[in-house]
This record gives structure tokens, sequence and C-alpha cells, in this order.
């Protein structure tokens, strides 16, 4: 049996990590600004997060949600507490893709509407529904198409006005920093006339917190930059440090019912002792405000640098425009100084490394940019 061949993968094979580091099987160091696509949040193989996971697996690592599993009502706190939202409430999946398509379909259950406001590029996931509000036909299937979804252009507060005139809304799903799209951030103003129109209308405002949750920008959701709560917010990626985990934190107005949202894995014994020992990490090592600490120094020195187009992002969530001839940077800074750097097309570099990243690596990564772009 061959692997379906979907990724355009580089020729690299990881044994080992650490912390913001990686090895190849020939003993290569690596330096990751990658995070393994925003996935590595407290560091890899962190010893408090090796150490809970493998005492879970030794004790009870699945049974099913028919059972109660106090290690979900313990994430539910943390979580609550960690993100400055005690009062919501938590369904668990096993994806960001997942998150999304049981925030939408919860909007919906709960207005009885049907039309779904998204942003042009932006990137929601690649399931039914998730993928229909997703801004890239290449990846909607003629199954996935559906009259159910508007794109408006980013940032236009005119036309989203006008489009809660036509239409019955049932929710706005946002990213508060696009990623794949090639970080842009959404600013105060968008987002509070997106929560003043929701509430106006009767509309779930949806953050889709997925990559740039969960502590990346600076605050737990970069939402909150804006100073207003959302209605549903989606999260995964960092949530588990490479362990599969999503999840939906639910506003109290939304009822709940036997039935309305289920999974046969979500919320697993593993998955939420992984969650646990990220938060617990973020919690006791400070890592959202490092995040915004190294995030800061490092957007500061990418705009002192000559040749670079933009540099757009907030916390450790960060692009770089650079002009097209300078479009083999990214190659080198992997091929030459052994760095993982992610990418959005045409030509940004994104920045998603581990929220623990130190001053030492953020200068490590500046001086072989400063090389290339030299
Ligand atoms: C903003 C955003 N939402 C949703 C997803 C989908 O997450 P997953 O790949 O876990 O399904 C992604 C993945 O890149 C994402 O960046």
């Amino acid at each position: 049996m061959k692997l379906f061949d979907v990724y355009p993968i580089n020729d690299i094979v990881i044994e080992k990590a650490l912390g913001s580091n990686v090895w190849d099987d020939k003993g290569t160091q690596y330096l990751d600004m990658y995070g393994g696509h925003a996935v590595i949040s407290i560091g890899h193989t962190h010893p408090h997060y090796v150490k809970r996971l493998t005492e879970q697996l030794g004790k009870v690592g699945f049974y099913s949600n028919s059972v109660k599993i106090p290690l979900q009502v313990q994430l539910a706190e943390k979580l609550g507490q960690v993100s400055g939202k005690t009062d919501y409430q938590l369904f668990l999946c096993n994806s960001g893709a997942e998150a999304n398509e049981n925030a939408l379909k919860l909007a919906s259950f709960h207005n009885g509407k049907k039309k779904v406001i998204a942003f042009k590029k932006a990137f929601h996931g690649r399931t039914s529904l998730a993928v229909a509000v997703t801004d890239n036909p290449k990846i909607v299937a003629p199954v996935n198409e559906t009259d159910n979804v508007v794109f408006l252009p980013w940032e236009d507060e005119a036309a989203l006005e006008q489009a809660f005139q036509q239409y019955e809304v049932s929710s706005v799903i946002i990213e508060g920093i696009q990623g794949v799209g090639g970080i842009n951030v959404a600013s105060d103003s968008f987002l509070r006339k997106i929560r003043t129109l929701c509430d106006t209308h009767n509309a779930a405002f949806i953050a889709d917190s997925v990559q740039c949750g969960y502590g990346r920008s600076g605050k737990f959701y970069s939402h909150d930059w804006a100073g207003i709560n959302a209605d549903i917010y989606t999260m995964a990626k960092g949530m588990g440090n490479g362990f599969p985990i999503g999840a939906i934190s639910i506003s109290p107005k939304f009822q709940a019912s036997y039935g309305l949202l289920g999974t046969t894995f979500g919320g697993n014994h593993l998955a939420c002792a992984a969650a646990l020992a990220v938060l617990e990490v973020i919690e006791q090592d400070g890592l959202i405000a490092n995040a915004e600490k190294i995030g800061n120094y490092l957007m500061e020195q990418l705009k002192s640098l000559p040749k670079i187009k933009e540099v757009r992002g907030r916390g450790l969530m960060i692009g770089i425009e650079l002009p097209e001839e300078l479009s083999h940077v990214r190659k080198n800074l992997l091929a030459k100084h052994k760095i993982f750097t992610g990418e959005a097309k045409p030509n940004v570099i994104r920045l998603l490394p581990s929220l623990a990243l130190t001053q030492e690596h953020a200068d490590q990564f500046l001086s072989a940019l400063k090389e290339e772009l030299a």
C-alpha cells in the first residue's frame, strides 16, 4: 500500500525534538520557527507534558462519552480560567475543522437560520461546512458547494452592514488573524462592528481561534484585543501541543440538549491530559506574556530590515512579506540555516513558533534572515 500523495514535503526525517529545536535522522539540529504549523505551543517534549501524558496512558487512555470523565470537567475549569471566560461551556472534539463545523451548526440550531458570513482569504478547514466557509475554490468539492455562505471583503464595514440587511444571517465566522490567508490582523473596529451587528440581528459571532488563539497573539484569543466577547470560540492546534484535540467554548446563551452535538473520540482521557498539561505550562511559565514580548521584539527588529515589503502580525504569529525576487529566502532558511518556517502564498514567510521561544532563538532567526536579505 502507498501513501495518498497530497503533501509537497521536505526531504527531512525528524527523529528528536526538544523545546524549539528538532533533530533529523542524521543528527542535524534545526530551529523550529513553524511549530509544526502553530501546533507546538509549549515546546516539543516538554517534561511536564510528557510526564502527564505517560502517567495518564498507564491509567486509562480512552473511554467513551457514555461515562463520567472528570478530566473533562477539570479541563473546562482550567480553560475557563486561563481564557478568562469562566461562564462559557466546553464541547470537545478532535480538530480545527471539526470545531468550526460544530460551531456553525450550533449557531444554526440556536437561531434557526442558514446564512453564514465569511471573509475573503479565510481558511476554516476541510470538512463540509468548514470548507464551504473557506475562500479557496480549489479545495471545495462540488458536494460541498452551498448557497448558505456569503464571502465579504476583509474589513469592509459597509459590505457587512449591507449583508445583514440582505440576508437572514445565522453566524459570522472570522479568524482574529488570518493565517493561511497571509497573516492579516482583523482590526478592533471591524471585530466590534461584527459584535454589534450580530447582537442586533440575533446572529452568532464565531471566533476561529484555531491558529491565532491559545495565547499565540499575546492574549488568549486574538479577538480579545478588540475587547469583545464572541459567542463561540473554536480552537485546536496549540491546545494539545501535538496531541489531536479541538474544542468550542460556548457562551452561556446557548442551551445544551442531549444529542445536539456528539463525537466518539472527542474529550478522551489522553487528549484531556494533554490539554491540561498545556494549560498548566502556559500558566506556570507565563507563555502568553512571553509570546507578546518575543513577538514584539521580533516584529520591531523585522521592521528595521531592508527589502521586506511588510511585516504583519501579533505576538508569535508573524508574516514577513517579501518581494518576488526574494522568493528563494524561505528555502534557504531551511537548506542553509536549518530553520523551519511556514509560508502563505505568494511570498509571505509565516512564523508560528512555540510560545516559549527565547530571545536567543529569535536572534538566531534574525541573523539568518539578515544574511539572506543581504
Ligand atoms: C484558522 C484555521 N481554522 C481551521 C483550521 C483547520 O484545522 P484542522 O487542520 O485541525 O482541521 C486551520 C488549519 O490550518 C486554521 O488555520
